[in-house]
């Protein structure tokens, strides 16, 4: 959770504006509310080396910023950024080029990659403070390198990194979906964490200070919110630790109504997808603020199992309800969307959310009320959803019992189907579990450590095939898997 530099201000980013962005976000109660990085996106950078091939910025656009700083030291904003108790990101391409800031106006900058730099740039970037890095793909598109690949190498440079300086450089994957990153981002090159992007750009950048023909023309719509929600669900994919990114969320910005900027807290929410708010923080109303900020909300984007949502029913054309399993038993987040152009009344069929029987708690999240009756049918507004946390009991389960390092001929029938493994891990650190399926998925899943004899569980969801687990050799227990028929 944090801010991003790229949709409100792309290549005109430099030190007063992130400075700006961060107090905004320290002081307007998102801090608060869990937003901790501020993230420096393209722009940062004009792609100057010295004759070492490290890094030089332009001195006036991140100066000294108190006694005993040098002009042209990027760890003048990461101390900046700490001071106000924030985290602090940077980006980069996978290439030897960046994205020249696309499609920005504007001169363009080649160079900006930092293809036969890995070691030196991540060190470098970890040395300067930060503690997030976004990889772009413009410079590896071009060179037609395999994402796979060049991931896996940039992730061990910043385990690397991370090593020497002692700092959590926190990996942002950022290859639009274009190599299947799905398949082999969660965990890449040994990683305990990371997120990976899913598709292209939700807009093109909106700099509200920028008043060419370009810019004044662009205006964000509901279509571009759905996008990147639908191009954003690789459910198998994301378990604990390991997340598909929707892209940097534009609530606020020029276009977005407030229904608008609700459908997109929810989707996001929902998907326990990144919420990297790309908008002006000082331009945002007190009521998209109050939507980012909505306890319940994020409390549902912060389930420990940060899951997808399955798409249990589309009772009629347009009309969908999404679930996401969550860590408590028999708990859920609903989500009744309408896409279409006239309001409707719903009636959700529960068993499709595998519980039995009706639910024994219903809350509407964004009117803060309890739902006196689970047979009542929910009005939904044309183009706008509902959100609701249902409480019940779950069907029960088709039990697997783990022999040792591996569970073999795991059915999931309808697929995707909600699956809770249970597990010890007194490592210390995240151990990492290997799933592959007949239906050609081939995963990784963290599992945090656990203390003691207690057990621990993950939420994972399998697609309809027949799936085996394995340990790549650590020293965890897998005790067994709860296989839910939804
Ligand atoms: C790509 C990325 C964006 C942003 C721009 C910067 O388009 O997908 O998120 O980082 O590059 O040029």
């Amino acid at each position: 959770m944090g801010w991003n530099s790229w949709n409100s201000f792309a290549n005109i980013v430099n030190s007063q504006i992130v400075q700006r962005q961060a107090q905004t976000l320290a002081s307007n109660g998102m801090k608060k509310a869990g937003y901790q990085y501020v993230v420096i996106d393209e722009g940062w950078w004009l792609g100057e080396r010295d004759s070492a091939g490290n890094i030089m910025v332009n001195a006036k656009q991140w100066p000294a910023l108190q006694p005993g700083q040098k002009d042209g030291d990027m760890a003048n904003i990461a101390t900046y950024i700490h001071s106000l108790g924030l985290k602090a990101g940077i980006y980069t391409d996978a290439g030897k080029d960046g994205c020249s800031m696309y499609p920005d106006s504007g001169p363009k900058y080649l160079k900006t990659g930092s293809d036969g730099h890995y070691d030196q740039d991540f060190l470098q970037f970890s040395t300067w403070g930060f503690d997030y890095v976004k990889v772009d793909w413009c410079g590896g598109a071009k060179e037609k390198l395999s994402g796979a690949i060049q991931y896996a190498q940039i992730a061990r440079a910043i385990q690397k990194a991370e090593k020497t300086t002692g700092r959590k450089l926190y990996f942002s994957i950022c290859e639009w979906g274009s190599q299947n990153p799905w398949f082999w981002a969660p965990g890449v090159g040994g990683i305990g964490s990371d997120i990976w992007r899913t598709g292209g750009d939700i807009i093109p950048p909106v700099v509200e200070s920028l008043h060419d023909a370009e810019h004044e023309k662009r205006v964000i719509t509901l279509g571009n919110i759905l996008d990147s929600f639908d191009a954003g669900l690789h459910p198998e994919a994301q378990h604990t630790g390991y997340f598909n990114d929707l892209d940097m969320m534009v609530m606020g910005m020029r276009g977005m109504t407030d229904v608008f900027d609700r459908t997109h807290m929810v989707l996001w929410v929902i998907s326990s997808a990144p919420l990297m708010v790309g908008s002006d923080l000082t331009r945002i109303s007190p009521a998209t603020l109050a939507l980012l900020t909505n306890e319940e909300a994020l409390a549902i984007h912060n389930d420990p199992y940060g899951l997808q949502p399955i798409k249990v029913d589309e009772p009629s054309p347009w009309i969908q309800i999404w679930a996401k399993p969550m860590a408590i038993a028999g708990r859920r987040a609903v989500a009744i969307l309408n896409r279409t152009d006239a309001p409707v009344q719903v009636k959700v069929d529960w068993k499709k959310l595998g519980l039995k029987g009706t639910p024994k708690s219903l809350r509407d999240v964004w009117n803060r009320r309890d739902l006196v009756s689970a047979n009542a049918t929910v009005s939904v507004p044309a183009h706008d959803l509902a959100l609701m946390v249902v409480e019940g009991e779950d069907e029960a389960p088709a039990e697997y019992v783990a022999n040792q390092t591996n569970i073999t001929g795991i059915e999931a029938l309808r697929g995707p189907d909600f699956a809770r493994l249970h597990y010890t891990n007194t490592t210390g650190h995240v151990a990492v579990l290997r799933v592959t399926s007949t239906s050609g998925l081939s995963t990784a899943i963290a599992l945090p450590p656990t203390v003691g004899s207690e057990a621990g569980t993950v939420g994972l969801i399998l697609p309809k095939g027949t799936a085996d687990l394995s340990f790549e050799g650590q020293a965890a227990e897998i005790s067994k898997l709860d296989v839910y028929a939804w």
